[in-house]
């Protein structure tokens, strides 16, 4: 289970309720983190525990984007079990909405084409420097003080085996420039034409996708999303069923996971053996 944006800060928990009780013990407004006043509007009273009910699919408006979400899961072998899934949503009382579109889904899960990459390296640099410079003690300060240590110890951080180009790539760039403000507005752009828009025409509570393959869609938006178990693949390893909302929609997406996972149970305990 992990309440995102998918890919950042991100709880991964057994279960939807543990994850939405670490989710009620670190939200809030942090004065160090200037993010955290708007979203903190958000936050309802009494926390996010009440949103644990599990008929909480009922009447919820949920979107399908088959292509190329549901092609994917089809060309993993994963096809009928997320056909099934659809079925549980249905069940438990959800009016299920499909075949939707993304507009320019196709840019958008592209990260070159949408500036995603451009914008990610730059703000990544800016980002850490700032939390770097926070600290009280610290032995590296800017990103190129980390680099100098993983080039100084390769073995330890294994920098000869997966290298550090990530930290390389933003370590080049230069603070937020023509490049980037222009791949910032493209990415603004792609989000409130294509979720957003979506979104408000259907009048959607979410959208449902396989995988966690959507996760660009919500990142560039700074929407949350939540996975929860809905298989194994033929390797035993587990899959699992995304949902997805506009900001804010944290209560209706845990409502939907809790009740989606109460409804299935898919979780099985790992039993660690080789
Ligand atoms: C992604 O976009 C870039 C730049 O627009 C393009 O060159 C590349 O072929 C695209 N990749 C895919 C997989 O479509
Ligand atoms: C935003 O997207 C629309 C439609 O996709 C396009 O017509 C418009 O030029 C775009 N605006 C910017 C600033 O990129």
């Amino acid at each position: 289970m992990c309440l995102c944006p998918i890919g950042f800060n991100r709880p991964i928990c057994r279960t939807v309720s543990d994850a939405v009780y670490v989710l009620d013990a670190i939200v809030g407004f942090d004065s160090n983190d200037e993010a955290t006043r708007y979203a903190s509007y958000y936050i309802p009273p009494g926390g996010y525990k009440r949103f644990l009910n599990p008929y909480g699919l009922k009447g919820k408006r949920l979107g399908i984007v088959r292509n190329p979400f549901f092609k994917i899961a089809q060309g993993l072998g994963l096809g009928q079990t997320f056909e099934n899934h659809l079925h549980t949503l249905r069940r438990q009382g959800a009016i299920v909405v499909d075949n939707l579109q993304i507009a320019n889904i196709d840019v958008i899960l592209n990260v070159t084409a949408s500036g995603e990459a451009v914008a990610i390296v730059a703000e990544f640099k800016l980002s850490l420097n700032a939390y770097l410079k926070e600290l009280v003690a610290s032995s590296v300060r800017p990103l190129a003080d980390i680099i100098a240590f993983n080039l100084k110890f390769p073995d330890l951080e294994l920098t000869d085996k997966i290298g550090q180009d990530i930290f390389l790539a933003a370590q080049a760039t230069n603070g937020i420039g023509a490049q980037e403000k222009a791949a910032l507005a493209n990415l603004e752009n792609l989000s409130k034409n294509g979720l957003e828009k979506l979104m408000r025409d259907y009048k959607l509570d979410a959208v449902v996708t396989p995988r966690a393959d959507a996760s660009s869609v919500y990142a560039i938006g700074g929407f949350p999303a939540i996975i929860v178990p809905a298989g194994y693949d033929s390797q035993r390893v587990p899959i699992g069923i995304s949902f997805g909302g506009l900001k804010g929609s944290e209560g209706k997406l845990i409502e939907i996971a809790y009740t989606f996972e109460q409804a299935t149970k898919i979780r099985k305990p790992p039993s660690f053996k080789p």
